[in-house]
């Protein structure tokens, strides 16, 4: 199964795809982690992606879209991926036809999360991660259990991201509406966009998404 989860920054597709990830065997592809691990690196792509990135501007389509092709020919995505933050653009949605057209892979799936943007607001600024092994948290929806300590790795940094600033996220938002809104009539005329409410709480959204992918392979 290969899906697509859209929506606005902080609407929660990276929570829901680790989710996805660990129920249904598929494989989350991040552009964004993909850029930020370029950016730490140091690699060409890293040094040109870095200040768009900060800027809260999306990185040109041909970076991406290189990027993408490559990743999700992959042997670890055999099962099907779920992609989180790509398409982004009308461009990037046309090129990811091309390359499941190529490979004979389907597209079951656009699932739009909708959320207010008072809310997304809210959330990217509450947001961090554990420096360690990059499970998320939030400081007022999903602290760790024990403060300070990572849930799953037991470590006790965390970081925030560059780009989470309140400054940045009203840049992200722009470019959300302006060039990634589009591609929510683009699946629509493709019959596969569904839409789930995104402000719910993250069990009843991933409850929503579990409603539309059907039972978890092996648990009936
Ligand atoms: P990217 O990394 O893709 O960021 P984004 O789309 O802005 O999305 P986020 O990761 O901020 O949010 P999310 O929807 O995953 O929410 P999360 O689950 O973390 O992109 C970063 C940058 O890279 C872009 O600005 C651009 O420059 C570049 N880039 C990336 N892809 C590109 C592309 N294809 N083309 C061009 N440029 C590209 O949730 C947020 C917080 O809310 C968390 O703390 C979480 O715990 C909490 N939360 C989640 N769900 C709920 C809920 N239901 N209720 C309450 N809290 C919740």
């Amino acid at each position: 199964m290969n899906l697509i989860l859209l929506g606005p920054p902080g609407a929660g597709k990276g929570t829901q795809a680790k989710r996805l990830e660990e129920r249904y065997g598929l494989r989350q592809i991040s552009t964004g982690d993909m850029l930020r691990a370029e950016v730490r690196s140091g690699s060409e792509i890293g040094r040109k992606a870095k200040a768009i990135m900060e800027r809260g501007e999306l990185v040109p389509d041909a970076i991406i879209i290189a990027m993408l092709a490559e990743r999700v020919s992959a042997p670890d995505v055999a099962k099907g991926f779920i992609l989180d933050g790509f398409p982004r653009t009308v461009p990037q949605a046309e090129a990811l036809d091309a390359v499941l057209k190529e490979k004979s892979m389907p597209l079951d799936h656009v699932i739009e999360l909708q959320v207010d943007d008072a809310a997304l607001v809210e959330r990217i600024s509450g947001r961090f991660t554990c420096a360690k092994c990059g499970e998320g948290y939030h400081d007022r929806f999903k602290q760790p259990q024990q403060p300070g300590v990572c849930d799953v790795c037991g470590s006790t940094e965390f970081t925030r991201r560059a780009d989470d600033k309140a400054e940045t996220v009203a840049a992200r938002l722009e470019a959300y509406h302006r060039q990634t809104a589009p591609l929510l009539p683009y699946y629509a005329s493709q019959g596969v966009l569904r839409v789930v409410d995104g402000m719910a709480p993250m069990e009843e959204v991933a409850r929503q998404i579990e409603a539309i992918l059907g039972p978890t392979p092996g648990r009936g």
